[in-house]
């Protein structure tokens, strides 16, 4: 498979085949490239396959061919010495437990089996490439490519290099992750949790708060998210919806007008909860109470994406004149 740039793109080994591994495992089956898994873990394989055969529906429905993912057509192996499963790789997609002594010594091992052009990237969430690359010879090849669950589903990557990373690699993979449909946002520095996480930090420790000081439930909490900001973000992000707060003046006049109280009222206002033991067991409790069980909401919540992907497919990119 190629991706606009000229780049090929025929034999991926995906190192670590859990959550991560096995979606990113689905969408490359599903993109037409040969796949090989390697993890220690003695059930792999048919962890793995079971793990495809339950996304082929979805993928599927987005367009996909996912006759790899159901029938053993040979695109898909399982090796599980490491060098091995590099020697032929193009790209290497690392998503193996978020531990740093683990990842360097995978990385270190890798770059000496792999071909010396493969694209190098981790799934890492927290640790940075500058840490994970410190015991390679070739820092300068490796980059993280940080998905959102599912990556077969969930369309942003953000691409972090380390203070080593090569530009060239860089671009590299902003241009594998188009190519796999996905949308790549390159995230300039290194920061703990990159973007996307920190945020989510700072909404749900505000919701912790709200839930602990019996404001709302978690139920109620959730569903006032997904009935408000969350679905508007969706299509604009906080920025772009607090310019539309701002009337014609936009986000200018929105600070000039709600600066002041969000600074002096909003911001000193929000909660610092603790996760101590009394708060686990609190939201621990709460969580007893949703409707379904986790598999039956993973499945609604993969459907709706679908859906959601599908319906904004049809928005125009530009705002019309
Ligand atoms: N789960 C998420 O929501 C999420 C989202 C984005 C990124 N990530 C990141 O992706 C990575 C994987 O997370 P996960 O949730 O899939 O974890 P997971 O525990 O489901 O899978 C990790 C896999 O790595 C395997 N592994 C351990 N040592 C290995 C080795 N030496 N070689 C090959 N495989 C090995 C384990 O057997 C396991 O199957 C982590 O870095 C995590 O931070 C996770």
């Amino acid at each position: 498979m190629g991706d606009g740039t000229g780049e090929q793109y025929r034999a991926v080994a995906v190192i670590g085949g859990g959550v991560i591994g096995a979606s990113w495992t689905a969408l490359v089956l599903a993109r037409g490239m040969r796949v090989t898994v390697s993890d220690p873990r003695p059930d792999i394989e048919p962890v793995v396959r079971a793990g495809l055969r339950a996304v082929a529906p979805t993928l599927g429905e987005l367009g996909l061919d996912v006759v790899a993912l159901v029938e053993d057509t040979g695109a898909l192996v399982f090796e599980s010495d490491l060098a091995a499963a590099v020697a032929d790789a193009d790209v290497v997609l690392e998503n193996v437990s978020e531990r740093l002594e683990l990842k360097q010594r995978v990385w270190a091992a890798v770059e000496v089996a792999a071909p010396g052009d493969a694209l190098f990237a981790s799934a890492s969430s927290a640790l940075t490439a500058t840490a994970i690359g410190e015991r390679m010879r070739r820092p300068e090849r490796l980059v993280i490519g940080h998905p959102f669950n599912p990556p077969h589903l969930v369309p942003l990557v953000e691409v972090v290099p380390g203070a080593r990373t090569d530009p060239a690699v860089v671009d590299r993979a902003i241009a594998f992750y188009r190519a796999m449909g996905k949308s790549p946002q390159l995230v300039k520095k290194e920061i703990p949790g990159f973007v996307a996480n920190r945020l989510q930090a700072a909404l749900f420790r505000e919701a912790v708060h709200l839930v602990c000081e019996g404001v709302v439930t978690e139920q109620e909490l959730d569903r006032i998210v997904t009935g408000s900001i969350g679905m508007r973000w969706a299509i604009a992000g906080p920025f772009e919806t607090f310019h539309l707060g701002g009337g014609p003046g936009g986000l200018p006049a929105f600070l000039k007008h709600l600066g002041k109280s969000l600074q002096e009222v909003s911001w000193p206002s929000l909660g610092a909860p603790s996760l101590d033991e009394p708060t686990v067991a609190l939201l621990s409790d709460q969580a007893q109470h949703f409707d379904a069980t986790v598999d039956q909401l993973a499945a609604r919540r993969d459907q709706a994406i679908v859906r959601l992907m599908g319906a904004l497919r049809q928005v125009p990119a530009q705002a019309p004149e």
